[in-house]
C-alpha cells in the first residue's frame, strides 16, 4: 500500500520523482524517500511524515545533477512509520537502492538466513530483505543485477512491485511486479516506472501495462521487458492514455473529495456514454456480448464498493428477477462459497487492486465460475484477471474516501440490471426506455440540485457538529446507502456512526437513543415509506433528534427535514448519495480534519 516511481532520463531526476510522489501520495503518506546516484555515490534521503518533510530535507542537499532516481511514499505494513523504515533501502555494500510496494510474506526466514551469512540489517522492514538478498546474490554468486533480481525473486513469497538500481550502472533502473501494480511510461529520451499513471502523466501518455513476473529495464533512450523467471525478452507495446492531467489534480477545489463529489454529474454521463442504443432505447454492453444471462449472481467487494453491490441487489431482484448473493470479500475468500456452473461472480472495485477482492476473484476462477470485474482503473489487476470487464469510466479518484466511484458503480450496475432484464424479458421495453430516460436526465438534475444540497449539508453539519454518534437508517435500497452514509462520516470526521436497516432498531440499537444521539434517516418515496415513518416515531418518542433526507411530497415531521430535488423514485439514491457525502465532507471540514488523507487509511488496500 505504497507508491513507487522510478526515472531514467535527461531531467533532474529528483525533481521528477518528487512531482510523481505528490501524485501518488493517495497510496500512502506516513513516510517518503528518494534515491539517486551523484558523482558515482548512492544517496538516499528519507523522512517520516508527509512529502513536505522530505522536500525540506532535500532543500538542504543539492541533488540536481542526478538523472536517474527513484522514490517511494509509504503506508506502513512492517515496522513503524519512521525514517529508518522509510524506503529506499540499501544493501550492505551501499551500491544498491530499492523501493517496494507489497508484502514479502517469508521475509523473517530469509532475514535469518542472511543474518547467518553475516548480513547486517538497518530496518525492521520486509523490503530491506529484498535488497539485501539481491545484493548478496551479486556479491556471493557474482551475478549481474538482472540475474540477482531473478534469483532473489525465486526465493520470495508475497506481493511486490519494486524498482532497484546500482551505482555500477547509474543510468539503468530495473523494476518488476507480482500482484502489486506497476506501469511503464515511455517518453522521449526518458522512461518511467510507477504504481499509477498520474505519477508521470506530465511527461508522457504512452503507457505499458506490466503483468505479473515482468521485469523491465529502463534507460534514458530504451526500455525492454523480460520474464523475471527465465529472463527471456517479452514483447510489449505502449498504449496511449487520453486522461487529462488536470483531471488528476484538484482543479482549484480545496479538497479532492469535494471536487470528486461535484464531478458526479459528469461521471454519470461518462459511464452511460456509448451504452444506450439511440434507436432501440436499449442498453448495449458490448463487453458482455456473447455471454448468457447468469442463473445466479455473487457480488464480491469491500467497503464502499460493497455498498454499491448491496444497493444493486435490490434492482437485480426487482428488475431482472435474478437471485443475488452479496459478500464482503474478506469473508467470501475464507468461506466455502457454493458456486455452480451458469453462475457469475461480479467483483466491484474502484482501484482494481484490493487484495481481498482479488482473492475472491481468484477463488471464483479456481472454481471455474466466470468473473465480471466492475472497476475504474484501466489495466488494473481486477481488469486483467476477470473474464469480462465493465469499466465505470469515472476517471482517477484521488481522495481516500470514495465518492464518485460509488456513483459510477451504481450507474454501471443499473445498466447491467436493465441489460439482463431485457435479455430475460423481465423488463418491458417501455420500462427500460423510461429507466434510461430518467438515468440520462440525472446529470442535469444533479448539476442544478447540488449547490443547494451543499448549502444544506454545510448548515446541518454545523448544527450537529457536537454530536459524538449518529445512526443512519434506511429500508430497502436505502439501507446500503445508510451504511455508506455512516462509513463516510466516520472515516473522514472520526465521529462514530452506525448504519442500520431501520427495522432492526427495535431489536437492540434503539437503547442508545437519547437527545444527544441524532439519527439520519433516508426517507424517500419507496414502498417501505410508512414502515420507516413508524421506526422514526419510535426514535423521536425517546427524545432522539431526526434529520430526514427526503424527497418532495413525503410527509414527515422531524427536527430537520432535508429535501433533495425531485427525481424518479427508483433513482432517488443518486441524490441521497451525494447528500450523505456532502454532509460527511462538511462535518470533517468544520472539525478541521484531514479530509483527503484521513488517519490510518490509504486509498488502495493492496494487502490483506
Ligand atoms: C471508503 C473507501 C473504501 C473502499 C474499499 C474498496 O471511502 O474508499 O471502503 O471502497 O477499500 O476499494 P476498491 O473499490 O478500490 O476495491
Amino acid at each position: 500500500m505504497c507508491g513507487i516511481i522510478g526515472y531514467a532520463g535527461h531531467r533532474p531526476a529528483v525533481t521528477v520523482v518528487i512531482e510523481g510522489l505528490k501524485r501518488l501520495e493517495y497510496r500512502g503518506y506516513d513516510s517518503a524517500g528518494v534515491a539517486f546516484v551523484q558523482n558515482k555515490c548512492l544517496e538516499t534521503v528519507r523522512s517520516e511524515g508527509k512529502l513536505e518533510r522530505l522536500e525540506q530535507k532535500l532543500s538542504r542537499c543539492d541533488p540536481y545533477l542526478a538523472t536517474t532516481g527513484m522514490g517511494h511514499t509509504r503506508w506502513a505494513t512492517h515496522g513503524l512509520p519512521n525514517e529508518q523504515n522509510a524506503h529506499p533501502h540499501q544493501d550492505q555494500s551501499g551500491r544498491l537502492a530499492l523501493v517496494h510496494n507489497g508484502i514479502i510474506e517469508n521475509y523473517l526466514s530469509l532475514k535469518d538466513q542472511l543474518e547467518q551469512e553475516g548480513v547486517e540489517f538497518q530496518s525492521e522492514t520486509d523490503t530491506e530483505v529484498l535488497v539485501q538478498l539481491i545484493g548478496w546474490h551479486m556479491h556471493k554468486d557474482g551475478l549481474s543485477l538482472q540475474r540477482a533480481i531473478s534469483r532473489a525473486l525465486e526465493q520470495v513469497e508475497g506481493a511486490y512491485a519494486l524498482a532497484v538500481f546500482s551505482t555500477d550502472n547509474p543510468d539503468q533502473l530495473w523494476a518488476v511486479r507480482n500482484s502489486s501494480p506497476l506501469l511503464l511510461g515511455v517518453g522521449q529520451g526518458e522512461n518511467f516506472v510507477a504504481s499509477d499513471i498520474p505519477a508521470f502523466l506530465n511527461y508522457t501518455r504512452e503507457v505499458v501495462f506490466l503483468d505479473d513476473h515482468e521485469l523491465v529495464l529502463i534507460q534514458p533512450h530504451s526500455w525492454q521487458v523480460y520474464d523475471s523467471r527465465n529472463l527471456e525478452p517479452v514483447t510489449k507495446a505502449p498504449e496511449h492514455i487520453t486522461w487529462d492531467v488536470q483531471s488528476a489534480q484538484k482543479s482549484g477545489y480545496k479538497h479532492f473529495m469535494l471536487k470528486e463529489i461535484l464531478e458526479q454529474p459528469q461521471v454519470i454521463r461518462d459511464c452511460l456514454a456509448g451504452r444506450i442504443d439511440r434507436d432501440t432505447r436499449k442498453v448495449v454492453l458490448k463487453e458482455l456480448e456473447g455471454w448468457e444471462v447468469p442463473t445466479r449472481v455473487h457480488i464480491v467487494a469491500c467497503g464502499t464498493s460493497f455498498h454499491a453491490g448491496l444497493w444493486a441487489k435490490y434492482y437485480f431482484e426487482r428488475w431482472s428477477g435474478l437471485s443475488v448473493q452479496v459478500d464482503i470479500a474478506s469473508e467470501f475468500r475464507y468461506r466455502e462459497p457454493i458456486l455452480k456452473p451458469g453462475e457469475l461472480v461480479v467483483v466491484i472495485s474502484q482501484s482494481g487492486e484490493t487484495a481481498d477482492t482479488l482473492a475472491g476473484l481468484r477463488i471464483a476462477r479456481e472454481k471455474k465460475v466466470p468473473v465480471l470485474g466492475i472497476c475504474n482503473v484501466l489495466g488494473s489487476t481486477v481488469a486483467r484477471e476477470s473474464d469480462l470487464v465493465l469499466y465505470t469510466q469515472a476517471g482517477p479518484e484521488i481522495s481516500v474516501a470514495s465518492t464518485k466511484a460509488m456513483c459510477s458503480q451504481m450507474v454501471a450496475l443499473i445498466l447491467l440490471t436493465l441489460y439482463w432484464g431485457q435479455a430475460k424479458g423481465t423488463v418491458s421495453s417501455d420500462f427500460s426506455s423510461k429507466a434510461l430516460k430518467e438515468l440520462e436526465s440525472l446529470p442535469e438534475l444533479m448539476q442544478a440540485g447540488i449547490p443547494g444540497m451543499h448549502e444544506q449539508a454545510r448548515s446541518l453539519a454545523r448544527k450537529y457538529s457536537v454530536a459524538r454518534s449518529f445512526f443512519f437508517l434506511g429500508r430497502g435500497e436505502n439501507y446500503p446507502l445508510a451504511l455508506e452514509g455512516a462509513l463516510k462520516l466516520k472515516e473522514i470526521s472520526y465521529i462514530h456512526a452506525e448504519g442500520y436497516a431501520a427495522g432492526e432498531m427495535k431489536h437492540g440499537p434503539i437503547a442508545l437513543i437519547d437527545q444527544d444521539f441524532p439519527t439520519f434517516a433516508l426517507v424517500t418515496d419507496n414502498d417501505l415509506l410508512q414502515k420507516l415513518q413508524s421506526n422514526l416515531q419510535e426514535v423521536q418518542a425517546r427524545g432522539g433528534p431526526v434529520i430526514a433526507l427526503t424527497s418532495p411530497g413525503v410527509e414527515i415531521r422531524v427536527a430537520d427535514r432535508w429535501e433533495v430535488p425531485k427525481v424518479w423514485s427508483q433513482l432517488a439514491g443518486f441524490f441521497i448519495l451525494p447528500a450523505l457525502q456532502l454532509f460527511a465532507y462538511e462535518m470533517a471540514v468544520y472539525l478541521g480534519k484531514d479530509v483527503d488523507q484521513p488517519r490510518n487509511l490509504a486509498k488502495s488496500v493492496t494487502v490483506e
